[in-house]
C-alpha cells in the first residue's frame, strides 16, 4: 500500500475507534481536504503501472490483459506473520487457485485451507505437502472425505449432524472443527447464513461427533468477507473461546484448535483501516485462548486481490444523471 493510502487507512481505523467509543455505528466522513479515496487508489495504480511499465505489456499482449503480481501475494503474507506471528497461515485457495500463487505461498511456508478435489489436484500437482492442508467444505460426498484422505488431508469441516455419519469407518486420525455462524449484516459478503451452526446449537452438534466417535480438534468460523471492522473478529473469539472452556469442563475433552477463518479487508473504492490495527486487536482477543491451541488463519481476498490487476480499454465515458 502507498504511504498515502495507508495514511488514509489509519486514519480511517483512528475514525473507527473514536465513532464506536461514541456509540455510533457509522464512521465519521473523511475531512473535506483529503482528495476523495478513488482518487487516491487511481494515482496508486497510475504509479503501479509505470513502476511495472504495463504500456510495454499492453503493447505486445494487447487488452484485456491480466497482470498476475506473484511478490505482492509475498509482501502479503509478510504483513500477515509480522502482525499476527503465533497464527498459522492456511491460503484459501479457492481465491486464486493458480500455479505461481501456490508455489509463493508454498516457498513461504505456508499452507493451504481447500474446499474442492480441484484445489487438491492442483496443490499435489505443485507438490504441495497436503497433509499440512485443512478442508473446509461442510458439505461434502462421503467420496470426497475418503478421496481426501487417502491423498492426505487429515482436518475437515463439518456444521450439521448430516455431515458427521460421513466419516464412519475412517481412521482415528481424522478430526472435524466445527463451523459457527456469526451473522455480520455490514460486511461485503457474509457467509453464515450458508455456513456454520448457531453457537447455541454447538454443543449438540459436538456431542453428536463425540458419540459417532469422532474427534473434534476445536472450532472454525469465518466472520465475512471484507470485514472492515474488528469487532466481528473479537465476539467471534471471545464466543468461540467461552463455549470452548465450556465443553473441555463438561465432557472432559481437550480442544487444539481455533481457527479464525479469513475475511481481512483490501482497500477498494473504498478505505479499510490498516491490517496492523485490526490486527492488534484481534491479538488481543487471542491472548485468552489456552497456549495449547494452535490457531489458524485462512486469508483470501487480503493476498490474492493486492497481487491481481485487469487492464481493459475503456471505449466511451458519458455522465448520467443518477451518477451511475
Ligand atoms: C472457508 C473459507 N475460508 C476462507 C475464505 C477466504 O475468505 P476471504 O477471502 O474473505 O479472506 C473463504 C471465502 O469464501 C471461505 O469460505
Amino acid at each position: 500500500m502507498s504511504t498515502t493510502l495507508a495514511a488514509r487507512s489509519r486514519r480511517f481505523a483512528d475514525r473507527v475507534a473514536r465513532a464506536s467509543r461514541a456509540g455510533s455505528a457509522e464512521p465519521a466522513e473523511p475531512p473535506a481536504e483529503q482528495p476523495p479515496h478513488r482518487e487516491l487508489v487511481r494515482r496508486e495504480l497510475a504509479a503501479y503501472a509505470a513502476r511495472i511499465r504495463l504500456d510495454a505489456l499492453l503493447r505486445t499482449h494487447g487488452t484485456p490483459l491480466f497482470v498476475l503480481d506473484v511478490d505482492r501475494v509475498t509482501t502479503q503474507l509478510l504483513a500477515l506473520r509480522q502482525e499476527l506471528p503465533d497464527v498459522q497461515i492456511h491460503f484459501a485457495t479457492k481465491s486464486l487457485p493458480h500455479p505461481a500463487v501456490v508455489h509463493a505461498v508454498d516457498a513461504f511456508g505456508a499452507s493451504f485451507e481447500v474446499a474442492s478435489r480441484g484445489e487438491i489436484d492442483l496443490l499435489e500437482r505443485e507438490g504441495v505437502a497436503i497433509g499440512r492442508c485443512l478442508h473446509t467444505h461442510p458439505v461434502k460426498t462421503v467420496a470426497d472425505i475418503t478421496g481426501s484422505y487417502l491423498r492426505g488431508i487429515r482436518t475437515f469441516v463439518v456444521d450439521s449432524h448430516g455431515e458427521v455419519s460421513k466419516f464412519h469407518g475412517l481412521p482415528s486420525d481424522v478430526a472435524v472443527l466445527v463451523r459457527l455462524s456469526f451473522p455480520n449484516p455490514e460486511v461485503r459478503c457474509d457467509l453464515s447464513s450458508k455456513f456454520g451452526v448457531a453457537p447455541e446449537r454447538a454443543a449438540a452438534l459436538v456431542e453428536h461427533c463425540l458419540r459417532a466417535g469422532l474427534r473434534v480438534a476445536g472450532f472454525t468460523f469465518h466472520v465475512g468477507s471484507q470485514t472492515v471492522s474488528v469487532g466481528p473478529w473479537m465476539r467471534a473469539i471471545h464466543r468461540t473461546l467461552a463455549l470452548m472452556r465450556r465443553l473441555e469442563r463438561a465432557h472432559g475433552i481437550r480442544f487444539d484448535t481455533l481457527d479464525i477463518g479469513g475475511g481481512f479487508p483490501v482497500p477498494y473504492d473504498e478505505p479499510v483501516p490498516e491490517f496492523s490495527a485490526l490486527a492488534r486487536d484481534i491479538r488481543a482477543a487471542l491472548a485468552e485462548a489456552p497456549s495449547r491451541y494452535r490457531v489458524l488463519v485462512e486469508p483470501g481476498r487480503f493476498l490474492s486481490a493486492p497481487a491481481m490487476t485487469l487492464a481493459t480499454r475503456v471505449v466511451g465515458t458519458t455522465e448520467r444523471a443518477d451518477g451511475c
